[in-house]
């Protein structure tokens, strides 16, 4: 079943009002095929949830760093998460705003911290109390201050899968929130850091609100301590996690009424936001072809010219996802494993899943792929990395062109 904006006319697959096989046979496949508008909306939800509260929704750009997915967003006025000096240096390619960057991440080095407070980002999420000395340090060679928030721990099960969890002790995100008091007093002590926030993430894909109810809930008590004890706490970063629905019977969390159950209970702070998913996951989805059909005693196999290598959430968190004929041939359904090229058993799609009775020659669209999709892709195999698309109403253009043979060996030697 498709999700928005992707639905069926007329037995045809459609993204806005672009039928997803003129750029399927335009661009060869697989690719990477988005929606503008979907993204746009789909920013805009969090932006307008938020109401009279001030706030600032920084895109999570790991989700999808596509320099023309960053400029969309960065036109609608989106602030934008970074874990890198190569997000950073993408989010200023693509004409972001710095003083809307917030740099989060567990290991940032000394010339990622130096090149954020050079280009003047908005704060820094900090992990541990090293992290704080050293951008203490380094703003002081600078004769910069620098904002900063404390990443708390506050040991709430996420219930998600456990590679994207991130909120209970055992993680290796964050400062415990039993130490958060502490850590507090020992960064203020420091003199070029502003430690005007607190910040929290404790997983991703969540599609039920309640553990970042709980964690919410946990940072506030912090805040309400650092505050009675004289620091000025003007933030609350909520980091990101909200879900959405990869198979048709999971129901997506309501952003509007979660981020306003948020507000009520806040006065005073500025709140920030850290959604990747939730805002680039439905809007994409990767397309590939049909190479061949086969069977075994037991098995019935598709074989798709897409592999683990550009879609890995399959083989790495044994992710669903829709698997979409652009054509509805009426040729009945199939129960089949779909497979790629790559010489690895990890190399599925999807097993024993009933699908559209697809042929050689045939497209199909492996849904909600538009967050950790290319991101995440790798040119293992020596596979040149797909195309990125696109669509914006009836129009369509290539933002990343597919990789060459020579794209392959840039910077090798023989
Ligand atoms: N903020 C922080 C500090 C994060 O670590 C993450 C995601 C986000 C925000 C954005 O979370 P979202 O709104 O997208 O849930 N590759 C995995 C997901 C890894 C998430 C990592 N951190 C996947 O494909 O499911």
């Amino acid at each position: 079943m498709p999700f928005p904006p992707f639905a069926y006319r007329d037995r045809t697959l459609f993204v806005e009002d672009t039928d997803l096989e003129a750029i399927a046979r335009s661009t060869s496949t697989p690719v990477y095929v988005y929606s503008a508008n979907a993204i746009r909306e789909r920013y805009r939800r969090y932006d307008r949830a938020f109401g009279q509260t001030p706030h600032m929704v920084c895109f999570a750009v790991k989700a999808n760093s596509n320099l023309s997915v960053l400029r969309l967003l960065a036109a609608d006025g989106a602030g934008f998460d970074i874990v890198s000096g190569g997000e950073l240096f993408r989010v200023l390619q693509a004409g972001g705003d710095p003083s809307r960057v917030v740099f989060s991440g567990v290991g940032k080095t000394r010339e990622e911290v130096e090149y954020a407070l050079e280009t003047g980002i908005h704060s820094f999420n900090c992990e541990s109390e090293s992290e704080l000395a050293l951008i203490d340090s380094i703003a002081s060679r600078l004769g910069v201050k620098a904002r900063v928030a404390v990443r708390v721990n506050p040991h709430v099960d996420a219930q998600t899968h456990p590679y994207i969890s991130t909120g209970l002790r055992d993680h290796k995100f964050g400062i415990d929130i039993a130490q958060a008091d502490e850590v507090y007093a020992r960064a203020a002590a420091l003199p070029n850091l502003i430690p005007d926030a607190v910040s929290c993430h404790i997983g991703s894909q969540l599609l039920d609100t309640a553990p970042l109810v709980e964690a919410f809930e946990a940072v506030l008590a912090l805040i309400a301590r650092l505050r009675a004890r004289g620091m000025g706490i003007t933030t609350l970063d909520l980091g990101g996690g909200l879900g959405v629905p990869y198979k048709p019977e999971q129901r997506e969390p309501d952003v509007t009424a979660h981020i306003g159950s948020l507000c009520a209970r806040t006065s005073g702070l500025t709140l920030m936001t850290e959604p990747g998913r939730s805002i680039v996951g439905p809007a994409g989805a990767l397309v590939t072809r049909v190479l061949y059909r086969k069977s075994t005693a037991t098995k019935e196999f598709v074989v798709v010219d897409a592999a683990m290598n550009d879609l890995i959430r399959p083989a790495l968190y044994q992710a669903h996802h829709e698997i979409l004929p652009l054509r509805q041939s009426g040729a009945g359904t199939v129960i089949a494993d779909v497979v790629g090229p790559v010489c690895e058993t990890g190399d599925f799609f999807a097993r024993d899943r009933e699908m559209a009775n697809v042929m050689p020659g045939d497209f199909v669209a492996l849904a909600t792929a538009g967050a950790y999709g290319f991101v995440l892709a790798s040119n293992y195999n020596s596979r040149p990395r797909p195309a990125e698309v696109l669509v914006d109403g009836a129009g369509w253009r290539i933002v990343r062109r597919r990789e060459s043979l020579v794209d392959l060996i840039r910077g090798e030697e023989a």
